[in-house]
């Protein structure tokens, strides 16, 4: 049986632990098939989508910077990437069609916010930092839950209006500003690559926030980021993004493969094992 091909592409892609969650589950599930890191330039995506076209490739997924970048190549989004417009795996439909999808909205709301306490949960105020390619999923994610408080805060400001061109209802925080606005917050959400392995951390020292905080960091790896270490000291309530990452990787493997892999903590073991 000829082996089925997937991969990520993205820039830089050596953070990604992807290729092992879905390998792993290739193993597990005697698929014959093998996921691999497909670092490209912006001008490779036509190439890429060809190759889906062609089926030489059976899927992709898709991570910073081209979640949106890749939307003209395709034939079709469907379910959360329409919503969002921002696109994290990639098929070939039954009839041929190039079909963009988003399973990072499936990923928060079972990897985050269906561990949040239910109760006035849509008037808590939430504060998204970063504007980049999963903000979309966030946004649309909470508001699922009829939660409408939110803020974004991004030191490139154009990016943070173009996502309150897709979701109105948003307010706009100037970056100079978080110190005083996470006073306010009940969740805040890191959802920039601050932190992120080998790279830059906040300049924000978050000194005031309510006790009761609770903060979110989209990054994974490392498991605890400068920010969750400096909070965790103070007893705020802090989640990081692996299990939103082994969900959107479950329903991403269930698409193509037509089987929701088991999420044990056998996987998720092996995973932490690898950031160390
Ligand atoms: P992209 O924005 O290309 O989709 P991303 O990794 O999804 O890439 O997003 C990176 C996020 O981290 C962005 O919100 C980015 O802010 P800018 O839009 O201003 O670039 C944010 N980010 C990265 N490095 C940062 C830094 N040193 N200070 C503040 N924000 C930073």
């Amino acid at each position: 049986m000829k082996e089925k091909k997937f991969g990520i592409i993205g820039k830089p892609l050596s953070h990604s632990l992807s290729p092992m969650l879905h390998n792993f589950w290739f193993k597990k599930y005697k698929v014959c098939a093998n996921y691999s890191l497909i670092e490209i330039e912006l001008s490779e995506i036509a190439e890429i989508i060809k190759k889906i076209r062609n089926n030489d490739l059976q899927g992709i997924n898709v991570t910073v910077p081209y979640k949106q970048a890749v939307i003209p190549f395709l034939d079709l989004l469907i379910n959360d990437a329409k919503e969002t417009l921002s696109v994290n795996t990639i098929s070939l439909s039954e009839d041929g069609k190039v079909v963009g999808d988003n399973t990072d909205v499936y990923g928060l709301e079972r990897g985050f916010i269906n561990k949040l306490d239910e109760q006035n949960l849509a008037q808590k105020n939430f504060l998204i930092l970063g504007a980049g390619g999963v903000t979309p999923s966030i946004i649309y994610a909470l508001s699922k839950k009829g939660i409408k408080n939110i803020s974004i805060s991004n030191r490139t400001i154009k990016k943070a209006e173009n996502i309150k061109n897709i979701f109105s209802f948003i307010k706009i925080i100037q970056w100079e500003n978080i110190e005083a606005e996470v006073i306010n917050a009940d969740v805040v959400i890191n959802a920039t690559s601050l932190g992120l392995k080998n790279g830059n951390n906040f300049k924000q020292e978050f000194k005031t926030t309510k006790s009761n905080l609770i903060y979110y960091d989209i990054i994974y790896n490392p498991e605890e980021t400068m920010m969750i270490k400096k909070l965790k000291e103070k007893k705020i309530q802090t989640y990081n993004g692996l299990d939103m990452f082994i969900y959107q990787g479950q329903k991403s493997f269930s698409i193509w493969n037509k089987i929701i892999p088991d999420l044990n903590e056998e996987m998720k073991q092996n995973i932490i094992a690898k950031l160390k």
